[in-house]
């Protein structure tokens, strides 16, 4: 049965003091999650503090991830991070790809998200891919035919094999940081929707065992009838995360 998870994407938040409490009120909180239902938590801090939240995080279910990596394996790029680098100092598990600010304000298209995927499959660590369409797409009902070419582009490269190393993350870009939820309706449509594409490309089985996230304006009073769909395996959380309470609640709503 496919891992439901929820990773908390703290994005450019918090000083290091600040998430060095965050990060101890989660763990002081943890028990009150009922872990017997195999539930995944991924906390995904700014690069400076993965060693303070992986140092706290020495749990099985609880695992870090970065935020970002290089689309190169490395050399001379100036201020990037590679999945060599993480790797090597044995810090994450996971890491975010695709996020729709990182296409938005670094312009990261399809082809750099196949970049990246292909250097963290290349350090085994597992990329949660983020796909989802702007609010004019959805007014215009062009949601499918960006999400397919996403997933498409970003990710059908890769052999069945590598595959199941993805999570992905449907992120509306119109929920992000607006208070602005998709119904459970349109996130379980959309879900299916990306199920069946991996079934088509890489069959049944394979589909079956992807985990996809739910993310934009998640939180703990709609993580329960979000999670609820059968196409939804958790949740991919930014403004919730950076709070111990709301967080823990949310990995409760299952
Ligand atoms: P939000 O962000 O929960 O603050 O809407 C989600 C995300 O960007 O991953």
């Amino acid at each position: 049965m496919r891992k439901k998870i929820v990773a908390g994407n703290w994005k450019m938040n918090k000083t290091f003091e600040d998430a060095d409490e965050l990060m101890s009120e989660i763990m002081d909180n943890l028990e009150q999650i009922d872990l017997s239902r195999d539930i995944q938590l991924i906390i995904c801090p700014p690069f400076p503090y993965l060693e303070m939240c992986t140092d706290y995080a020495n749990d099985s279910y609880f695992a870090v991830g970065a935020q970002n990596v290089c689309d190169q394996a490395r050399g001379a790029f100036t201020g990037e991070v590679s999945a060599e680098i993480l790797r090597s100092l044995e810090l994450v598990d996971y890491c975010i790809v695709g996020h729709s600010e990182r296409r938005t304000y670094y312009n990261e298209t399809d082809a750099i998200v196949a970049a990246k995927v292909n250097q963290l499959l290349a350090q085994d660590i597992r990329p949660i891919v983020c796909c989802g369409e702007v609010l004019e797409e959805r007014e215009a009902n062009k949601q499918f035919e960006v999400v397919e070419r996403q997933i498409t582009d970003g990710l059908f490269h890769l052999s069945a094999i590598d595959f199941a190393d993805i999570i992905i993350a449907y992120e509306p870009v119109w929920a992000i940081g607006t208070g602005r939820t998709a119904t459970p309706d349109q996130a379980q449509e959309m879900h299916a929707f990306i199920r069946s594409l991996i079934a088509k490309k890489y069959g049944d089985e394979v589909a079956q065992e992807t985990s996809i996230l739910y993310g934009g304006s998640c939180k703990p009073s709609n993580a329960k009838e979000l999670f609820a769909n059968p196409d939804v395996d958790g949740g991919l959380i930014g403004g919730a995360s950076l709070n111990a309470n709301d967080f823990i609640a949310i990995a409760q709503s299952f």
